[in-house]
């Protein structure tokens, strides 16, 4: 059982999908690990400390020669597993919905290529879901990174100049980032409030000290809604939200936006008028940027100045903190690999349930159902 771990290729990516320690884990199992040179550059990994964990280090082409499995942040192109095994596994976030005809190539290719952010959301699967360990950190980079921008404290200050009140944080859609932007925010010392059209959420944002703002008049998403994702909302509550969040927006310094919808842009949230509404010198990050964005004009990787407010959002917000960010992805890979792990055929045999969410192509076929629509 042959596992290769390439250095990533899309740009500005930074991540590696295999650490020095999940090496070793790999290795205890019985599987020989192959890594690219260079594979953790970026990440504070060198290829030193891959070879002292047991890894191969060399060229691409020696680290997938005969792999049965190739570990990525993002999915390699094709063009690179040429020299796997035929039917290898290629695990790694996919972009399915957008990036399609990659998934085709690998049909093409006889690949069976297995998509990490269709993780499904059930508590066994928790430790493999790529989706939540990265939004944890991005949430935190939000804030942090909101916090830089911005050209006043976050915390209540009262010095012998005067006071500094604190700055007022509103955090949007409040899933994994969310509650971790919440959290960073308020240990800055910042006010927090949050919305979500979610009902499970607003318990969880009182036990994290900051305040509800939720829409009451038009009934939101029941629970956690739908495998905790949420789903387009009608026009109605819409209009409910949008008059809510204006009049809330006009007073917050900061606001944060994480709200996504699997499978679809993300919902847009604010508009220029509601950024016309903040007071100069606020910062909006929005963390969706990538995905269409939750704000009205928002670009990725640049500061858009308008009315005076700083909008900022990065394209990859995990890559900005690729320590931290490769070391969890490369253990969900691991948590995934080794659940699964067969002692006697010494490598894994997914089960139905989460081998058929991963699995997107097999016999030279796209076979997921999310795909076939
Ligand atoms: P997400 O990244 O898909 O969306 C972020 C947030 O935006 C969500 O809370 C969503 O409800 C909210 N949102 C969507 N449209 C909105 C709108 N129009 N206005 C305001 N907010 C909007 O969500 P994420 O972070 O991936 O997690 C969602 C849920 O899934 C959480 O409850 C989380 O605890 C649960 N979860 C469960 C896991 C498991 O059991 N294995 C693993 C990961 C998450």
């Amino acid at each position: 059982m042959r596992i290769a771990i390439l250095k990533e290729r899309a740009p500005g990516e930074t991540r590696v999908a295999a650490s020095p320690e999940t090496v070793k884990k790999f290795i205890a199992l019985g599987a020989t690990v192959a890594v690219e040179s260079g594979a953790g550059a970026s990440a504070a990994i060198s290829d030193a400390a891959y070879s002292d964990a047991g890894a191969e280090v060399g060229t691409a082409d020696a680290a997938v020669k005969d792999a049965d499995i190739v570990l990525g942040v993002q999915a390699p192109d094709v063009a690179l597993l040429a020299g796997a095994k035929p039917g290898a596994w290629v695990a790694a976030s996919f972009d399915p919905f957008v990036q399609r005809e990659r998934v085709d190539a690998y049909a093409q290719a006889g690949l069976e290529a297995l998509a990490m952010e269709f993780m499904p959301r059930i508590t066994r699967a928790q430790s493999m879901d790529v989706l939540s360990s990265q939004s944890n950190l991005a949430g935190y980079k939000a804030v942090i990174h909101a916090a830089d921008v911005y050209g006043r404290a976050f915390p209540m200050m009262m010095t012998a100049a005067g006071t500094i009140s604190a700055a007022k944080v509103f955090v949007m859609g409040v899933g994994v980032a969310g509650l971790q932007a919440i959290a960073t925010a308020r240990r800055l010392g910042a006010q927090v409030s949050a919305t979500d059209v979610r009902s499970a959420t607003k318990e969880q944002i009182q036990s994290l000290g900051a305040k509800p703002i939720f829409v009451e008049s038009v009934a939101g998403i029941e629970g956690e809604g739908a495998g905790g994702y949420a789903t387009e909302m009608s026009e109605e509550y819409q209009k409910a939200q949008a008059e809510l969040v204006s009049g809330h927006i006009a007073k917050q310094d900061i606001v944060i936006t994480t709200a996504l919808i699997p499978g679809r842009a993300a919902p847009r949230l604010i508009s220029d008028a509601q950024i016309a509404s903040m007071r100069e010198g606020s910062v909006i990050f929005d963390l969706a940027v990538a995905q269409g964005g939750n704000v009205e004009g928002s670009q990725p990787d640049q500061v858009v100045e308008k009315h005076g407010v700083k909008i900022v959002g990065y394209s990859n917000t995990p890559a900005h903190l690729a320590a931290d960010a490769s070391a969890l992805f490369a253990r969900n890979h691991y948590n995934f690999l080794s659940a699964f792990w067969d002692k006697e055929a010494g490598k894994p045999v997914l089960d139905e349930e989460i081998g058929n969410a991963v699995r997107l192509t097999q016999g030279g076929k796209v076979v997921n159902p999310r795909l076939l629509g």
